[in-house]
C-alpha cells in the first residue's frame, strides 16, 4: 500500500503521509497542507478528524469492539476492580501484586478532603444540580493544592496529583450526595476498598449501622469499569484540549465534567430514566415514542440510543443489560421501567429508521435503571458516570502531556462580512 495520499488542489500537487495504527487504522497527517497550499481541511463536529494518536483504548464501532491497553471490555468488566483498571489506563500495563497493593494503599490514605471543602455548599441554593457542584468542587482542589499550578510539576508531584484525585474524588461524590439530602457527611474509612467505602459514605446514615451489599459492591465496581475511559469522546477531548494550554490537572478534569454533563453525552443517564419514567406515566406505549423518536418535527430523541462511533450493539450497553437483569433479580426489584426499556429496544431495533441508520443502545440506556434501584437519585447518575470517567481523563490528559503536544487550536474558515467602515452611532 502507497504510504502517502496524493491531494491536487487549485494547481497545487502535494503527498500527505499517511499514519498507519497498531490495527490497521489508516489517516492522513494533513499537518503539512496549510503550509504547503494555503487550503486547511474542515471537519464540523470532528467525524472524520483523528485529533491524536493515542495508545489508551481501541474501538472499533463497526464491529462493537472496546479494549482497553489491549485488554477487551468484557475480561476487565468480568475480573478486574475498578483501581485495577484506572492503574492500566494511568500507566499502560496491569500491576503486579505488589504495584496493586502499593497503589491500593496510596488511594485509601489520601480519602479525606480538606474540612474547608464543607464551606462551599454554603454558597449553593438547595436543590443545585450536582454535576454544576462536582465541576466547582474538583476545580477547587486547585485552590487545596496550589503546587499543581505548576505545569512542569516533577513525575513524584504528578503522580500524587492523580492519587489525590482518584481518592477524593469518591469522597466528594459522597458529600455532595449527602449534602442534597441535608444529612450529615460520612468519613471514608481506610480499612474499606474504593468502592465499598464509597458505598459506605454514600448510603451509610450516621444514627444507623450499615452493612455493605456485596451486590452493591460487585454492581457499582462494574458499572465504573464499564465508564473508565472511552478514547477520544468530548470530554476526553475537553480534558485534552484544556490540558494542552497547561492549565492544572484540577481545572481539565472540572471542564471534563463539564462536557459529559450535556445530555447528548453523559448526561443522557439522567435524560433516560426521566424519558423511561415519561411513557410509563403515559400508559407505557413504546411504539407511540419510537414515532416520535422518527418524527423530525417532533424534537423528542430516544436518549440512550445511537452514538457518534457504535454503529453495532454498544459492547457496554450489552454487559450492563445483563448486569440489569441480574441484579434486579437477586435485590428482587420488579422495575416496570425496565419492561418499557425493553420493549422499546425491540420496537427500535426492528424498525427501519433505527435499522438504517444504525442506531443501538448505548452505555447510557440500561446503566440509571441500575443505579436507581441501588437508591441513587436521578440527579447523581452523570455524576456516577464521572467518577467512573475520572482514569480515563487522566490516562488522555497524561498521554496528551508526556507527548508534548501543542496547544490544542482549531482553525476556521471565516463567513462573516469583509472590511467595512465604521458607522456612527446616529447613522445606523
Ligand atoms: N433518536 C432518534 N434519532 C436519532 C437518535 C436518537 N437517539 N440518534 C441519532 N438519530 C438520527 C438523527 O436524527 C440522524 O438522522 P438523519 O440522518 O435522518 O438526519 C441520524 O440518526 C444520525 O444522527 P446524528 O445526530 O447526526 O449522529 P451524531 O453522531 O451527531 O450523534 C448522538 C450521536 C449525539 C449520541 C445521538 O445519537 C443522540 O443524540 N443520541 C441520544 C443521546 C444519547 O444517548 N447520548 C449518549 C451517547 S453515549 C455517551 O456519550 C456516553
Amino acid at each position: 500500500m502507497s504510504k502517502t495520499a496524493h491531494l491536487s488542489l487549485q494547481g497545487k500537487e502535494i503527498d500527505l503521509p499517511l499514519i498507519e495504527g497498531s490495527e490497521q487504522e489508516v489517516g492522513i497527517d494533513i499537518s503539512k497542507l496549510r503550509g504547503a497550499t494555503g487550503a486547511v481541511t474542515v471537519d464540523v463536529g470532528f467525524k472524520n478528524t483523528g485529533s491524536t494518536t493515542s495508545g489508551i483504548t481501541y474501538l472499533d464501532g463497526e464491529q462493537g469492539v472496546l479494549r482497553h491497553r489491549g485488554y477487551s471490555i468484557e475480561d476487565l468488566a468480568e475480573n478486574a476492580t475498578f483501581l485495577e483498571v484506572a492503574y492500566l489506563l494511568i500507566n499502560g500495563e496491569l500491576p503486579n501484586k505488589a504495584e496493586y497493593e502499593d497503589w491500593d494503599h496510596q488511594i485509601r490514605h489520601h480519602t479525606l478532603v480538606n474540612e474547608d471543602m464543607e464551606n462551599i455548599f454554603k454558597a449553593w441554593p438547595t436543590g443545585s444540580h450536582p454535576m454544576g457542584q462536582l465541576t466547582a468542587m474538583i476545580s477547587s482542589l486547585s485552590s487545596f493544592y496550589p503546587e499543581s499550578l505548576n505545569p512542569n510539576q516533577s513525575e513524584e508531584d504528578q503522580h500524587r496529583t492523580i492519587r489525590r484525585l482518584i481518592a477524593k474524588m469518591p469522597t466528594i461524590v459522597a458529600m455532595l450526595h449527602k449534602k442534597s439530602a441535608g444529612h450529615p457527611v460520612i468519613y471514608p474509612q481506610n480499612k474499606l476498598d474504593y468502592v465499598s467505602n464509597f458505598l459506605n459514605m454514600t448510603f451509610k446514615n450516621i444514627t444507623e449501622e450499615y452493612e455493605i451489599d456485596p451486590i452493591y459492591v460487585e454492581a457499582m465496581n462494574k458499572l465504573l469499569i464499564l465508564h473508565a475511559d472511552h478514547e477520544q469522546n468530548c470530554s476526553a477531548s475537553t480534558v485534552r484540549i484544556v490540558g494542552s494550554s497547561h492549565a492544572n490537572l484540577y481545572a481539565c478534569i472540572s471542564a471534563g465534567i463539564a462536557a459529559l454533563w450535556g445530555p447528548l453525552h453523559g448526561g443522557a443517564n439522567q435524560k433516560v430514566i426521566e424519558m423511561l419514567e415519561a411513557i410509563k406515566n403515559d400508559g407505557g406505549d413504546a411504539k407511540k415514542y419510537i414515532e416520535k423518536a422518527k418524527d423530525k418535527n417532533d424534537p423528542f430523541r430516544l436518549m440512550g440510543f445511537g452514538h457518534r462511533v457504535y454503529k453495532n450493539y454498544d459492547p457496554r450497553a450489552l454487559i450492563i443489560k445483563k448486569s440489569c437483569d441480574e441484579i434486579l433479580d437477586k435485590l428482587g426489584i420488579d422495575d416496570p421501567v425496565l419492561d418499557i426499556a425493553k420493549q422499546l429496544e425491540e420496537t427500535a431495533l426492528a424498525d427501519p429508521y433505527f435499522a438504517e441508520r444504525k442506531l443501538f443502545p448505548n452505555v447510557d440506556f440500561y446503566s440509571g435503571i441500575i443505579y436507581r434501584a441501588m437508591g441513587f437519585p436521578v440527579e447523581m447518575f452523570t455524576v456516577l458516570f464521572a467518577l467512573g470517567r475520572l482514569p480515563g481523563w487522566i490516562a488522555q490528559w497524561k498521554e496528551m502531556r508526556d507527548q508534548k503536544q501543542p496547544i490544542g487550536r482549531p482553525r476556521q474558515i471565516y463567513t462573516g462580512p469583509t472590511a467595512r467602515d465604521w458607522v456612527p452611532m446616529e447613522k445606523r
